[in-house]
């Protein structure tokens, strides 16, 4: 069992991510099945900032988004390419960033309560293999920091497993 590094949270965000580095790097571990680093990671990451209400994984398959590993609320399960947050920051291979989920034609709603949001893709070959999704009961909860980061936290993961070889499916 890998130790649980505690997590202060009177520090910056950028702290916080710095510190969950060796951690996420202690978790993910080649040998064992993606879906099992990947669960433990959402944990981490939730676990680690008070601002985050949801985050998990939706994975690309054919034209649809399918729910993979997350901590939070029941979410919806399959979400269209190019539909919501999620589904846009896949078609489009960019990250997004929403201050305001009301002011994001077309958010999905699957917590009333979000308020706003920060979905990063995961791309391998080119190509979309899932995307990572944080959202939050805070207006303007994300920000270019939580971008830089998850970026490079979404390369280390990189690094672990090679994501263009999923076969849960
Ligand atoms: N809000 C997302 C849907 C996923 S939930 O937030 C977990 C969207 O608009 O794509």
């Amino acid at each position: 069992m890998t130790s649980v590094i505690s997590i202060d949270k009177n520090k910056t965000d950028q702290e916080i991510y710095e510190s969950l580095f060796p951690q996420i790097d202690s978790l993910l571990l080649s040998d064992e099945p993606i879906l099992t680093g990947l669960a433990n990671f959402t944990a981490a990451l939730n676990d680690a900032f008070t601002k985050i209400s949801w985050v998990g994984f939706y994975f690309l398959k054919n034209d649809f988004l399918f729910l993979g590993p997350f901590q939070g609320k029941t979410a919806c399960a399959k979400i269209k390419n190019g539909s919501g947050v999620c589904g846009t920051s896949a078609m489009q291979q960019k990250t997004i960033i929403v201050d305001d989920v009301d002011k994001f034609p077309g958010h999905i709603a699957c917590d009333s309560r979000s308020k706003s949001e920060i979905v990063v893709p995961i791309i391998q070959n080119e190509k979309v293999i899932a995307v990572l999704d944080l959202d939050s009961y805070d207006y303007s909860a994300f920000n270019q920091i939580d971008k830089v980061y998850l970026k490079k936290i979404i390369d280390l993961l990189k690094t672990k497993f090679n994501f263009s070889k999923l076969n849960f499916f």
